[in-house]
This record gives C-alpha cells, sequence and structure tokens, in this order.
C-alpha cells in the first residue's frame, strides 16, 4: 500500500523489520528511563494479553491449518491501522483513546431490517467459534492468528437482505479526536471496503471480536473487525460502524486512493503482481526465509468455486 502525500511515506519504505525493531528496542529504553510520557506515550499502552476479557467459545476444526501461530506480541504491536497513524508500532502505541463502549452499527441499504443496533444485539446470537487462518498483507508479510468470531453470513441473514443486494459495504469508524491518524489527510476517511454479497456470506469469512481467546486489543480493530482470509489484508476493515447492502460494486478507499494498485477484489493471487512489487513469496513474521505465496492464500478448495469464469487479472 502507498501514501504519496507530501508529508508522508511509502508504506513499503516503512515496513522494513530491521526498522520496526530498532525502534522498538528505542522505546523500551526510553520507557526505562521513563522518558516516554515526555514522548507522549503512555507506559501502559502497551497492554498484555491478560489485560483482555477471556471469551468463550468453540474450536472450529473445520479449516484448520497445521501452521505455527504468530506470536501474541506480533499481533497485536505489528500492525496496519491508518487511523492511529502510517508505521507499524503507531497502532499499538496511539489506539488507547479509542472508546469502545458504547458501539452501536448501523444496518442500512438493501435489507428487511434496517437499524441502528447495539454491539450486544448484533453479538447476542452468535456463539463464538475459534479460527485459525492464515493472514497475508498485499505488503508481503504474514501471520497465522487465532481469532475468535462468528461467521458473517450468520449476522447477515438476521438482516435479511434483499434481492437487490448484491454488495456488502464496511465502514470504519470515524472520530479524529480518538483516531489522532484521521486528523491527517492520509486516505479519505472514513476507511471503507467492500465485498460481494456471496463472499460476505461465504463460511469462510467472519466478524472477530477477539484473537488469542481475548478481546480484540483496539490496535486490531476493536471491538469488531473484518476477517477475509483469501483477500489481502487491507480487506479486513476493522472497528466497523456500517454495514450497508447495496446494488452497485462500491468503491473502498483504497480503491480510491490508487485505483492501478488497489483493485476491488484483492484476492491474495502470486501470478498477478503489484505494478511495484512481485506476490509470489511472503514473509511470514518471525521467519528468516521467505516462503511461496499460495493461490486465494491456500484457501483455493474452498474459495476457487466464486470466481469460475472470471479473469483474474483484469479483476484484480
Ligand atoms: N481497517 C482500517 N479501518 N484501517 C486500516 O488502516 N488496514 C488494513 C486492514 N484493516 C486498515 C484496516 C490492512 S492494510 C491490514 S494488513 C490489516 O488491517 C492489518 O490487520 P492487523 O493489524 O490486525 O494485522
Amino acid at each position: 500500500m502507498l501514501i504519496k502525500t507530501k508529508n508522508d511515506i511509502a508504506i513499503s519504505e516503512i515496513t522494513d523489520e530491521s526498522v520496526y525493531l530498532k525502534r522498538r528496542e528505542f522505546m523500551k529504553v526510553s520507557a526505562g528511563l521513563a522518558l516516554a510520557p515526555l514522548l507522549g506515550m503512555p507506559l501502559d499502552s502497551q497492554a498484555a494479553i491478560n489485560d483482555y476479557a477471556k471469551l468463550n467459545f468453540s474450536k472450529n476444526t473445520k479449516f484448520a491449518i497445521d501452521e505455527k501461530l504468530t506470536p501474541y506480541k506480533d499481533v497485536t504491536t505489528y500492525n496496519n491501522f491508518y487511523e492511529f497513524g502510517t508505521s507499524k508500532s503507531d497502532p499499538s502505541e496511539e489506539a488507547y483513546r479509542l472508546k469502545t463502549s458504547p458501539w452501536s452499527v448501523s444496518i442500512e441499504g438493501e435489507v428487511e431490517k434496517p437499524g441502528t443496533y447495539t454491539l450486544e444485539d448484533i453479538l447476542r446470537p452468535h456463539p463464538l467459534q475459534e479460527r485459525i487462518y492464515r493472514f497475508r498483507c498485499v505488503e508481503g508479510w504474514s501471520m497465522v492468528i487465532p481469532w475468535v468470531g462468528f461467521p458473517l453470513g450468520d449476522l447477515i441473514k438476521r438482516f435479511q437482505p434483499t434481492s437487490r443486494a448484491r454488495y456488502v459495504e464496511f465502514t470504519t469508524l470515524e472520530r479524529p479526536a480518538e483516531m489522532i491518524g484521521q486528523n491527517r489527510s492520509i486516505l479519505n476517511w472514513p476507511y471503507v471496503e467492500g465485498l460481494r454479497i456471496d463472499e460476505a456470506m461465504h463460511p469462510l469469512t467472519i466478524m472477530a471480536v477477539g484473537l488469542y481467546g481475548r478481546a480484540l486489543p483496539n490496535q486490531n480493530g476493536a471491538p469488531m473487525r473484518l476477517v477475509v482470509p483469501w483477500k489481502y489484508g487491507f480487506k479486513n476493515s476493522k472497528s466497523i460502524v456500517k454495514i450497508r447492502f447495496i446494488e452497485k460494486q462500491p468503491v473502498s478507499t483504497w480503491m480510491q486512493a490508487v485505483p492501478s494498485e488497489y483493485g476491488f477484489y484483492s484476492n491474495v493471487n502470486p501470478q498477478v503482481a503489484h505494478p511495484r512489487w512481485s506476490q509470489q513469496r511472503e514473509r511470514r513474521i518471525g521467519e528468516f526465509l521467505k516462503r511461496k505465496t499460495l493461490m486465494f492464500n491456500g484457501y483455493s478448495d474452498q474459495v476457487a468455486q466464486l470466481y469460475s469464469g472470471m479473469d483474474l487479472r483484469k479483476y484484480f
């Protein structure tokens, strides 16, 4: 992903892990010297796993993968959430300001039951499951994350989409006082993403409310975020406040920003290069050697039929 305003740096230039690690080292040292408050970084912003509520869930083994989990610390400190800044460490350092309670979600458009629902209303009927998924960022890094959530399709059915609902659009909260990155026009806020309705209803697509058995940290998209494991990470909208059912394909924030680089589908596809880099390999966070990127991020058996007959170079 990139940002090309004069105040900003291309995302690919700021994802170099050595830079990131150096910064974390610096933070540790500065925290030790009690400099962090002077730098505007509260010492408690890097909450530990025990600070998050334990969730009740069953383990979903249907889509199980036998790959090593990415450590909790990496999952919660190496993030993309531009509402809090463009560097990987910004979300875990800045997202403590975000108030996630009370929270409501507006259901709009082509549905029989539109309305504003509290988070409790949204979640109540849905038993939670743990889903261990691969996660592939368009920038070339990947993780394996034990999400806790429920099938988005079950939620969608409750609102009874009409026959005109061909796409679903997801909108993130816009609250610049708490999301300090929104005070800069890095992207057109609020962050918007979309799926075709059959993609949204697919059993692999979930709304996540937790990871590693605990409630989601703010930097990972609390209180509720999308997870679509066969697509590049940027399709996974965080901190969702609006779900809109529409007839025409929505224009996502990244399509508005750089249409030549980020298409609507954004399926993980090693055969289709990003205009500025190959997508054939990826670096699993925590590993040294790169590995091959798999078609649809390894979920071809489950999702390839959604795209049969489509030219995936054109519909990237
Ligand atoms: N959602 C919002 N609202 N804002 C963002 O900047 N970044 C996306 C996606 N969802 C983003 C977002 C990108 S580029 C990625 S790779 C994933 O979130 C990162 O999710 P993670 O930080 O939980 O790993």
